[in-house]
C-alpha cells in the first residue's frame, strides 16, 4: 500500500500531484493519504480474531481530522494527555472509546478522565493508583483501571523508543503485579479492569509480540488462581513500518501471534498502533533554498520534522518531479542554526535550487512534533482523498506565535 508514486514522472499522494499541492499552501507541508490511513486501520480492525479493540494512539498523529476519520472506521483511542484527551472530545469520541496511558498523569488529568467516563486509567505506578482513587473518591465516581506492566523485554529498536525494560520509567515490575493487583482490589473507587503492556515502538519483529503476550499471560495465571476477573488484555502499540529497508510488520500476523498466545482467553484484546497507521500515509514536502557543496538547504528543519536529529532516523527523500539530470548524493539539511538540523544524511537527487522534494514515512511523529524552534512557524497538514484535498490545520504566523506574549 503506497500512496506516493510517480505518474507521468512527478509525484503523487493519490491522484493529486503534490506540487499542486505546493503551488496552493506553500512549502514545507504535511501531506497526508486518507485512502491510506483507512486501509491501515482496516488491517488491523479485519484481522482480530476474536473480540478486541483497536485503540489508534493519538501521540502519532493527534490532528482532530484524522481521529474523525478513524472513528468512522472504528477505531478506540489511546491517549497520553488531557490535551489529547480533549481533541478526541473535539473530534465527537466519547469517553468510553478512550484508554488514558501515561507515566505522569497529573490530578487534573485524571479528574477529567473519571468525570468523561473513560474506558480504562491504565496505571503505571503505585502511587499513582492511590493519586486514582483518591480522585475518584473526590469525584463521587469509581475509576475504570487498568495496570501497566513492565516485562523486562528489550526491543531491538532505538533506546529512546524502548519503554519494556525493567530499568526504564515504564510500568510496574512484572514481579510486584500481583502484589499490587492485590493492593487494588483493597482500594476504594476503583475498578480493575485489566492488564497492560508496551514494550516500545518500531518493532520489527514478530517475537518480541509473543513474549510480551506470554508475561501477560503469567499474571493471567496467577489472577485466575485468585479469582479474578478481568475485562480486557492491552498490549500496546502495533508493528513497526518501512522506512528505508526495515521490516513491516504485518497487523494480522501480529494479531495472529498474540491471540496464538492467549487463545484461552476471554478478555478483550486492546492493541494500540499508531506508527503503523498513519506513518507510511504522510510525507513532509520541502523545497530546496540553496545547493551548497554537498547540502541541499531546504525549507524544512529539526523543527518540523526532528526524528533524525533525535533518533538519528532515516527516512526516504525523494525528487517530486523526476528528470534526466544526473543524480548527485546530497545531505538533506534545514535552516536552523544547529548542525544536528538535517532531514537525510545521504540522498541520491536530480533536483536543483527551487525544486521541490518530499521526506517520506513522516506521517507519523512527524508534524506532532515539530516546535517553534528558532521562532519558525509549524507547517500546515493537508489531506488528499482520491483527487481532491483538503487544508486540516492551517500553517501557523509569526503572529499566532507573538500573541501569546502580547495578548497578555
Ligand atoms: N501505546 C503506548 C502506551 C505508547 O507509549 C505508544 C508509543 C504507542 C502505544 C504507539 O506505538 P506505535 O504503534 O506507534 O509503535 N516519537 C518516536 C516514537 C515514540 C513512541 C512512544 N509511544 C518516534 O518518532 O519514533
Amino acid at each position: 500500500m503506497n500512496s506516493f508514486k510517480y505518474i507521468d514522472g512527478t509525484l503523487h499522494c493519490e491522484e493529486v500531484a503534490i506540487e499542486d499541492i505546493a503551488s496552493k499552501y506553500g512549502t514545507p507541508s504535511y501531506i497526508y493519504s486518507e485512502r491510506e490511513i483507512r486501509n491501515n486501520a482496516k488491517a488491523y480492525l479485519s484481522s482480530l480474531k476474536k473480540p478486541g479493540i483497536i485503540c489508534f494512539s493519538v501521540k502519532a498523529l493527534s490532528n482532530i481530522h484524522i481521529l474523525k476519520i478513524l472513528a468512522n472506521e472504528g477505531c478506540g483511542f489511546d491517549v497520553v494527555s488531557a490535551g489529547e484527551l480533549q481533541r478526541c472530545f473535539e473530534a465527537g469520541i466519547s469517553g468510553e472509546k478512550i484508554i488514558f496511558s501515561g507515566v505522569g498523569k497529573s490530578e487534573q488529568e485524571i479528574a477529567l478522565a473519571i468525570s468523561s467516563d473513560i474506558y480504562s486509567i491504565n496505571a503505571e505506578s503505585v502511587s499513582e493508583i492511590n493519586r486514582i482513587s483518591k480522585v475518584a473518591g473526590e469525584i463521587g465516581k469509581v475509576a475504570p483501571l487498568g495496570i501497566r506492566i513492565n516485562p523486562d523485554i528489550s526491543i531491538a529498536s532505538h533506546e529512546y523508543i524502548q519503554t519494556g525494560k525493567k530499568d526504564d520509567k515504564f510500568g510496574i515490575d512484572l514481579r510486584d503485579a500481583l502484589t499490587v493487583i492485590k493492593k487494588v482490589l483493597n482500594l476504594p473507587n476503583l475498578e480493575l479492569k485489566g492488564i497492560a503492556c508496551h514494550i516500545g515502538s518500531q518493532i520489527s519483529d514478530l517475537d518480541f509480540f509473543k513474549k510480551a503476550a506470554a508475561s501477560m499471560l503469567e499474571i493471567l495465571n496467577e489472577t485466575d488462581a485468585l479469582n479474578i476477573n478481568l475485562s480486557f488484555i492491552d498490549m500496546g502499540g502495533g508493528g513497526g513500518i518501512t522506512y528505508i529497508d526495515e521490516k513491516h510488520l504485518d497487523p494480522k500476523e501480529i494479531i495472529e501471534q498474540i491471540e496464538k498466545v492467549l487463545h484461552e482467553r476471554s478478555e478483550l484484546l486492546v492493541l494500540e498502533p499508531g506508527r503503523s497507521i498513519v506513518g507510511n500515509a504522510g510525507a513532509l514536502v520541502t523545497r530546496i533554498e540553496y545547493l551548497k557543496s554537498s547540502f541541499a538547504i531546504v525549507d524544512a528543519g529539526m523543527n518540523d520534522l526532528i526524528r533524525p536529529a533525535l533518533y538519528k532516523a532515516k527516512h526516504k527523500v525523494v525528487d517530486v518531479n523526476l528528470s534526466s539530470a544526473k543524480k548527485k548524493s546530497l545531505k538533506i539539511v534545514g535552516p536552523i542554526c544547529e548542525s544536528g538540523d538535517y532531514l537525510s544524511q545521504e540522498t541520491e537527487l536530480n533536483s536543483v535550487e527551487g525544486d521541490l522534494i518530499a521526506v517520506l514515512g513522516a506521517g507519523a511523529y512527524g508534524s506532532v512534533m515539530s516546535s517553534n524552534y528558532n521562532s519558525r512557524a509549524r507547517a500546515p497538514e493537508i489531506l488528499v482523498n482520491g483527487n481532491e484535498f483538503r487544508l486540516i490545520k492551517r500553517r501557523e504566523s509569526v503572529a499566532d506565535l507573538l500573541s501569546l506574549e502580547t495578548s497578555l
